[in-house]
C-alpha cells in the first residue's frame, strides 16, 4: 500500500483526520478508478450481477449510446502511431480550446481522465472530520462515498418539490462545510437547480466553503453553463466530462474550471501524464459545432418518447431534462431491478431516500423499446 510521508500525515493531523484514517487516505491516492463508488458504472455494477448478456439492454450507467463523434474517432484513430510518446501539448491544446469557449484564461481550467479524478481529490483537499461535505438527496454518490471513505463528515439536505438542490438549507447545513456539491442537472433526478439558486448559495455560503458544481450533464438539459462564475474568482470549482453528451466515458476526458488557487489545492492529489487519445479526442469533439444540439435534440426526442409511454400507463416519474430518470415502481425498486434483468433490461439503481424510485438511463430509441415491453411486463406481475 501506498504510504503518507510525514509532511502529509503533518498536515491531515492539522485538518483533524486521525491515524486511523490515513489508510484510506493513500488508498484512495493510489487506487482511485478501482474503489467501488469512483464512477458511475462501479456504482451502477455494485446493484447488477455480473457477465451480462449479449443483447442485454445495458441502461444502467447513463453512458451515451451515441459513442465519440466521427471527428474524436479520426482523431483518436491517427493519434494512435504517436502513442508511445507523452504529447503533453495534447493536454495543453484540449485545455486551451475549453478556455477560448468557455470564457476563460486557460490557467483557470485543469484536464482530467474523466471528472471522477477532480471530484475525489476537491473531497481530498477540501473536507475532513470537521469540515463536511454537503450534498443533495438523492445525488451522485461518488463524493459522498469518497468522503466517508476518508472519515469526513457527510450532511445530505433532500431535494425540494421541485426536485432542486434546496439551497436554503445547503447553506445552513454547516458553518464550517468543506465542500457544498451541487450536481446540475442532478444525478439520479434529472432535473434543474436555476441560477438563481446558484448565485444564492454563492452569495449565502458559510466563507470559507466551496462551491463544488458538478455540470456532467448541462449540455443534455440546455441550460447555461456557470463557467462566468469561475471567471469571476468565486469559491467555486466546476467540473466537466466527456463522458456524457460527447459519448467518451471509456475513453476518459474532463476538466476541472476554478481559479488557480483553488485547482492547485486539489492538484497535489493527480497523478502523471492524460490519455493522449482522449485529449484528441475531447479537443476534436469541441470543435464540431453543432454536436451538442444535435445530441441534446436525439437524447430529449427519445426521452420525451418514453415520458409519453409512462404517462399513458400512469406510470409515475420524475420529469427530467437530462439522459436518466427515476420512476416510482411503487414497490421495493430492487425487486423491479432484478425482475428487469431477467427480461435481459438493465436499469440503474436505487436511492435508500426513494426506495420505490429506480433510475433509468435514456438510451436508444431501440433500447428503449425493449425497455418498454419489459417494464409493462414486470408492472404488470
Ligand atoms: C454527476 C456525475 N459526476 C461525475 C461523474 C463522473 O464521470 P466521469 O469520471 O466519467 O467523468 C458522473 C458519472 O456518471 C456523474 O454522473
Amino acid at each position: 500500500m501506498m504510504q503518507l510521508g510525514t509532511v502529509e500525515q503533518k498536515e491531515l493531523l492539522r485538518r483533524g483526520f486521525s491515524r486511523r484514517n490515513f489508510g484510506r487516505f493513500a488508498t484512495m491516492l493510489a487506487a482511485g478508478a478501482t474503489l467501488p463508488f469512483s464512477s458511475e458504472s462501479a456504482l451502477a455494477q455494485l446493484s447488477m450481477v455480473k457477465n451480462m448478456p449479449a443483447d442485454a439492454v445495458k441502461i444502467n450507467a447513463n453512458e451515451n449510446p451515441l459513442g465519440p463523434c466521427p471527428e474524436a474517432a479520426e482523431a483518436m484513430h491517427n493519434i494512435i502511431q504517436k502513442g508511445g510518446r507523452y504529447l503533453y501539448e495534447e493536454t495543453f491544446t484540449m485545455q486551451e480550446t475549453l478556455a477560448e469557449m468557455e470564457g476563460l484564461k486557460p490557467s483557470y481550467i485543469t484536464p482530467y481522465a474523466g471528472s471522477s479524478a477532480p471530484l475525489h481529490q476537491a473531497v481530498l483537499a477540501f473536507t475532513s472530520p470537521t469540515k463536511p461535505f454537503v450534498t443533495g438527496d438523492p445525488g451522485y454518490e461518488a463524493g459522498e462515498r469518497a468522503a466517508e471513505f476518508i472519515g469526513s463528515k457527510v450532511i445530505r439536505v433532500p431535494l425540494t418539490k421541485t426536485y432542486a438542490h434546496d439551497v436554503v438549507a445547503m447553506a445552513k447545513a454547516s458553518p464550517n462545510a468543506g465542500l457544498i456539491y451541487i450536481c446540475n442537472p442532478n444525478n439520479p433526478t434529472g432535473t434543474l437547480t436555476s441560477r438563481e439558486d446558484i448565485d444564492y448559495i454563492m452569495a449565502n455560503k458559510p466563507a470559507g466553503s466551496i462551491l463544488l458544481l458538478d455540470e456532467a450533464y448541462i449540455h443534455i438539459s440546455g441550460a447555461p453553463v456557470a463557467s462566468d462564475l469561475v471567471a469571476a474568482d468565486k469559491d467555486v470549482i466546476i467540473l466537466r466530462t466527456f463522458s456524457k453528451i460527447y459519448g467518451m466515458a471509456g475513453l476518459r476526458a474532463g476538466a476541472a474550471l476554478g481559479r488557480p488557487d483553488l485547482l492547485k489545492k486539489i492538484m497535489p492529489y493527480s497523478a502523471g501524464a492524460l490519455p493522449v487519445t482522449a485529449m484528441v479526442g475531447a479537443t476534436a469533439s469541441l470543435k464540431v459545432k453543432d454536436l451538442v444540439p444535435k445530441r441534446r435534440k436525439i437524447i430529449a426526442d427519445t426521452r420525451e418518447d418514453v415520458f409519453a409511454y409512462l404517462t399513458k400507463n400512469n406510470f409515475k416519474f420524475v420529469p427530467s431534462v437530462s439522459n436518466k430518470f427515476m420512476v416510482d415502481t411503487g414497490r421495493p425498486g430492487r425487486e423491479i431491478i432484478a425482475a428487469m434483468q431477467k427480461e435481459h433490461v438493465y436499469i440503474g439503481r436505487v436511492w435508500p431516500s426513494w426506495p420505490t424510485y429506480v433510475r433509468v438511463t435514456v438510451g436508444t430509441p431501440e433500447e428503449m423499446a425493449k425497455f418498454k415491453i419489459a417494464f409493462s411486463k414486470v408492472m404488470a406481475a
